[in-house]
């Protein structure tokens, strides 16, 4: 008999991986039911220390399948979700809007539709928890932030579909009283991340002496966040929270992303004994994302006053683990860049 019974959907993907870890092993008196369809970013070797744990249980599924999650409903006596399954590539929802329609918008009604049909006799103790993205809130130039209030004025796929999936999951509050909570995060990094995004894809075309690809000028500017640090924030929100509130969750740490690469490039000259500036040669200013945001920065004070969450991982600290991550797992990398990855469920959960 479990206190809680937790769908965690996207687990397999690189925050939710993080946020499984950290609910299996902190609580192991809750059910963790880790729902993810793994998509190329899920990855099960990501969670490889914890699949055997007894209050861990992976399902493959799509979160826009209704019939097969309220089977999962019932069957675990599912009394809270953590969504974090989405689409989450700004570039890729330049190529093909449509898969982030579906899963982002379709996928996230569909799990609003299943927690009211199986919990509308009784909210109690419910929990729908919707994790989001500091892009909702659109651009900003070189001044302001972005608070709980700001308006929404998404400005790609990517965010008008996570924009859109908000509005569902307030609108489920106030129309049908769905207990809900949504936090929005600014950039994660850290181990894990799928190296189509900045500094996975930096360090590992270093690590291959590859050209490192900054988009226009290198001027945008964004706040990074360790991912543990915005994991944590998720316990907290999830247990301490408010139902029906928004929380911003950010780092305070702004970085034009050509410092931040040219950082990157320092720290693994260091640790790799390269020459000063052998890295930075590699640095190749590409054609510039269509309708790309100038400046994200969070306000989070609200989580810091209410809720006492700050994040704890200075950012050179975090870049140097990141790094060293990358480095350590060279089968971990070598699985994602040929693909051998998406046979890991397969030999894991089907051969066996
Ligand atoms: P990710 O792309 O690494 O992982 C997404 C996961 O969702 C994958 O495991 C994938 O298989 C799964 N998934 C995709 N479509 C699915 C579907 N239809 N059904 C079930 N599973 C599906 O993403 P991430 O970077 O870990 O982001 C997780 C969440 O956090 C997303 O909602 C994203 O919008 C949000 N977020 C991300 C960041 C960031 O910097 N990465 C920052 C703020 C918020
Ligand atoms: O702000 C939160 C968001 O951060 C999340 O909601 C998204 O899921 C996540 O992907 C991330 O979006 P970004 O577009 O900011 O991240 P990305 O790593 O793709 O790019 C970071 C910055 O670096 C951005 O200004 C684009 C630039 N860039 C990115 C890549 C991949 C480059 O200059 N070169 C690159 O090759």
């Amino acid at each position: 008999m479990y206190k809680r019974n937790i769908i965690i959907t996207g687990g397999a993907g690189f925050i939710g991986s993080h946020v499984v870890r950290l609910f299996v092993n902190k609580y192991p008196e809750y059910r963790i039911i880790n729902v993810d369809k793994l998509t190329y970013a899920g990855n099960l070797e990501n969670l490889i220390d914890v699949e055997k744990k007894q209050n861990y249980v992976f399902i493959k599924a799509d979160i826009c399948e209704f019939e097969k999650i309220d089977t999962i409903f019932k069957e675990y006596n599912v009394d809270s979700i953590i969504h974090l399954a989405a689409e989450s590539h700004v570039d890729r929802s330049i190529m093909n809007p449509m898969d982030f329609v579906m899963t982002n918008v379709v996928g996230t009604v569909t799990l609003l539709n299943v927690a009211l049909n199986n919990w509308k006799n009784n909210f109690e103790n419910k929990i729908f928890y919707h994790v989001s993205t500091d892009e909702v809130y659109g651009s900003l130039e070189m001044e302001g932030y972005f608070y709980e209030t700001t308006p929404y004025n998404p400005r790609s796929p990517y965010s008008a579909s996570k924009a859109s999936s908000d509005h569902f999951v307030r609108a489920y509050f106030h129309t049908y009283n769905l207990p809900i909570k949504i936090s929005n995060c600014s950039n994660n990094y850290g181990p894990f991340q799928f190296p189509e995004k900045l500094i996975p894809l930096m360090i590992i075309n270093i690590m291959n002496n590859k050209p490192l690809p900054v988009y226009g000028k290198g001027e945008n500017v964004r706040d990074w966040l360790y991912v543990e640090d915005h994991a944590e924030a998720i316990d907290i929100i999830f247990h301490y929270g408010t139902i029906g509130e928004t929380y911003n969750i950010g780092g305070d740490n702004e970085w034009k992303n050509i410092d931040l690469v040219k950082f990157i490039c320092r720290l693994m000259d260091e640790k790799l004994n390269y020459p000063p500036g052998s890295s930075e040669k590699l640095i190749t200013f590409v054609k510039d994302r269509p309708g790309h945001d100038l400046r994200y920065a969070i306000n989070c004070s609200k989580l810091k006053n209410t809720l006492g969450w700050k994040p704890k991982t200075n950012f050179k600290d975090g870049l140097i683990k990141t790094i060293n991550w990358y480095l350590e797992n060279a089968k971990w990398v070598n699985n994602v860049i040929t693909g051998e990855y998406e046979k890991y469920y397969q030999k894991q959960y089907l051969e066996r």
